[in-house]
């Protein structure tokens, strides 16, 4: 059992490189951002589970024998098979329409703060676990990024790999559109159902960018690791998960000087990356606010889970 009430922090994320092959068990670049969700859990004498998440909208009391694993906090208190009431009360860097993984951070970091011990393999499972019985869908690299952090090359059931890509020079545009994951990766499930080998060489080509981007990312070859990023792109695009705004965005980008730029994450909306010089940084960021994106304040690499008190 925990502390009375403890205070923990877990990061939120940005896809660098192979969403959506990723869920078909190719690998995939995930950087951990300084923009960090946190959760004060608080034990309670009465068997409730009590949620006060108001970046979120959510205030609810439910006992411990109604909680619900269709509701990501509720779900990770009947995965910690809790037998004390709680309450939760959640805080946020960021807000939730970005895409930066507010349901993945909550998670990770409320089980961190109801089992402090927990090593982050188990913590990685448990996350996991809970966020698949609430979503249906996905392949657990925000859950992955949220535990451990930093850069890390991320395959489904294998351990994943930490990069050092320090001084990575990205910059993220946000289109203004939240995006709904869970459709967009079945809309692309039922392309794959009804073009399979297509489909399945779209993957086998992101797979490849990946493994070529996890070379270049370490070695801080941040001009090819753009060009990769444009290939990477292209194969989205060719699977329909890009958007008008997005598209813009990043033409706008490359056309100031990016050395490369994508969308990140299901597509649909959320955020665009691009890897840029530093003498193109003003005009890169000036070209995507015009394109009617908002630049988001992002550090990559950030520290995984931690107690904060
Ligand atoms: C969504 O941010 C990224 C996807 O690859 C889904 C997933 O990996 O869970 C589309």
């Amino acid at each position: 059992m925990f502390r009375n009430t403890v205070t923990t922090s877990a990061p939120g994320k940005l896809l660098l490189f192979g969403e959506h092959a990723v869920v078909y068990g190719r690998p995939c670049i995930v950087t951990a951002i300084n923009q960090r969700l946190y959760v004060t859990a608080e034990l309670l004498d009465e068997p409730v589970v009590r949620i006060d998440a108001p970046d979120i909208n959510i205030h609810s009391e439910t006992p411990l024998s109604d909680l619900s694993s269709q509701q990501f906090l509720e779900c990770a208190v009947l995965n910690m098979k809790a037998t004390h009431g709680v309450h939760i009360t959640t805080k946020s860097d960021f807000l939730s329409t970005y895409g930066f993984g507010s349901s993945s951070a909550s998670v990770v970091a409320l089980l961190k703060a109801l089992s402090h011990k927990i090593n982050n393999n188990d913590l990685f499972s448990l996350a996991y676990k809970t966020i698949l019985e609430v979503q249906g869908v996905g392949s657990g690299f925000d859950a992955a990024a949220a535990v451990y952090g930093g850069t890390l090359v991320y395959t489904k059931n294998t351990p994943p790999v930490e990069l050092k890509a320090s001084g990575m020079p990205l910059i993220v545009g946000y289109s203004g559109v939240k995006a709904d994951t869970a459709t967009i990766v079945k809309d692309v499930a039922i392309k794959k159902e009804k073009e399979p080998e297509k489909i399945g060489r779209i993957f086998d080509g992101i797979a490849e960018y990946v493994k070529q981007a996890s070379e270049t990312v370490s070695q801080g070859d941040w001009k090819r690791a753009g060009r990769i990023m444009d290939f990477n792109h292209e194969y989205l695009r060719d699977l329909g998960v890009s958007t008008h705004k997005l598209e813009d965005m990043i033409s706008a980008a490359k056309k100031a000087g990016a050395w490369g730029a994508k969308l990140s994450g299901a597509g649909g909306g959320d955020c665009m990356i691009a890897l840029v010089a530093d003498d193109k940084r003003k005009a890169v960021t000036d070209a995507i606010a015009e394109a009617g994106g908002q630049i988001m304040d992002v550090e990559p690499n950030a520290e995984g889970v931690r107690i904060e008190k």
